[in-house]
């Protein structure tokens, strides 16, 4: 193995110190404590244990937390006026609202209703519209963390070749546009794309989120690639589940430069960006 291991788990605890030095200079000199409202609709085991980890770190950054749990037979209605009373409420500066949602409530309609100042997901048109125009933006937390470790990895980014495997609202597109806000020349490469290998064989920087375990094999990688591996797979192993990424990481860390453990990897940054974000979310209120 020759590859650089991208330590996500150490950007992540570093990011979450910085994070909460600033919640004490925004508390001890403005008197206001950030706070982030996360709201869970149903009992999704995956995402309960994701709302339980972002309530415990947002605390220990110094935050305040507010969590809102919902029955799965929740309406939409009654969603959109939870939402209502969280935009008024001027302790709350970041929402999330975990998905996904139970098959009555539309996500769309459910996602533009949040204030896109207190949009901390970065989910909102009005979000994604700013920053595909070069505007000031909420910036989704998956893609932000990537582009954070891609630069600490890297340095300058400008000039490089970035294939992002993946065209979701969520991770894909928002990482192109970064990646292009970056002056890197990115192409988006999906299901449909023709030979895919070829088209990841000439990135310098491959960001893989596909949701598909080990889909792209060790010998698509270039030499010396820098490899973000954003899939977070479960899979059945000697009667046990285990995590793997999208990126066979076995193969790919023998020819990459550096590349994205799972778990341990992109994984951990996630939510330390919802608390950056929510920061910045605060800090644009406060000072
Ligand atoms: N479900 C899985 N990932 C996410 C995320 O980043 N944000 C929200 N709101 N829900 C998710």
């Amino acid at each position: 193995m020759s590859a650089r291991i991208i330590d996500g788990k150490a950007f992540a605890a570093q990011l979450r110190r910085r994070v909460a030095a600033e919640v004490d200079r925004i508390r001890s000199g403005a008197g206001v404590t950030p706070g982030l409202a996360v709201v869970l609709v149903g009992d999704d085991p995956a995402s309960q244990v994701y709302v339980r980890a972002k309530g415990r770190q947002t605390v220990e950054v110094g935050m305040e937390s507010f969590e809102h749990r919902l029955p799965d037979t929740t309406s939409e209605a009654d969603l959109l006026a939870l939402i209502g009373r969280l935009n008024a409420d001027v302790r709350v500066h970041g929402i999330l609202v975990q998905l996904p949602l139970p098959p009555q409530i539309d996500p769309a309609h459910v996602l533009d209703a949040i204030s896109p100042e207190k949009d901390v997901d970065g989910f909102h048109v009005v979000n994604a519209g700013r920053l595909s125009t070069g505007q000031e933006a909420m910036v989704p937390c998956t893609p932000l963390g990537c582009l954070m470790m891609l630069r600490a990895e890297l340095g300058v980014l400008a000039g490089k070749r970035a294939v992002v495997v993946g065209r979701s609202n969520i991770v894909g597109k928002p990482m192109a546009q970064l990646l292009l806000a970056d002056d890197c020349t990115v192409t988006i490469a999906h299901s449909r794309t023709r030979d895919l290998r070829a088209v990841v064989r000439s990135a310098d920087i491959v960001v893989a989120a596909v949701g598909r375990p080990r889909m792209i094999p060790g010998d698509w990688i270039r030499p010396g690639a820098t490899v973000i591996d954003v899939g977070i797979n479960r899979i059945a192993a000697g009667g046990k589940t285990r995590l793997v990424g999208d990126v066979d990481y076995d193969g790919a860390a023998d020819v990459a430069g550096a590349i994205t453990p799972v778990p341990g990897g992109v994984g951990p940054m996630t939510i330390a960006c919802l608390l950056s974000n929510t920061l910045t979310a605060c800090c644009r209120i406060h000072g």
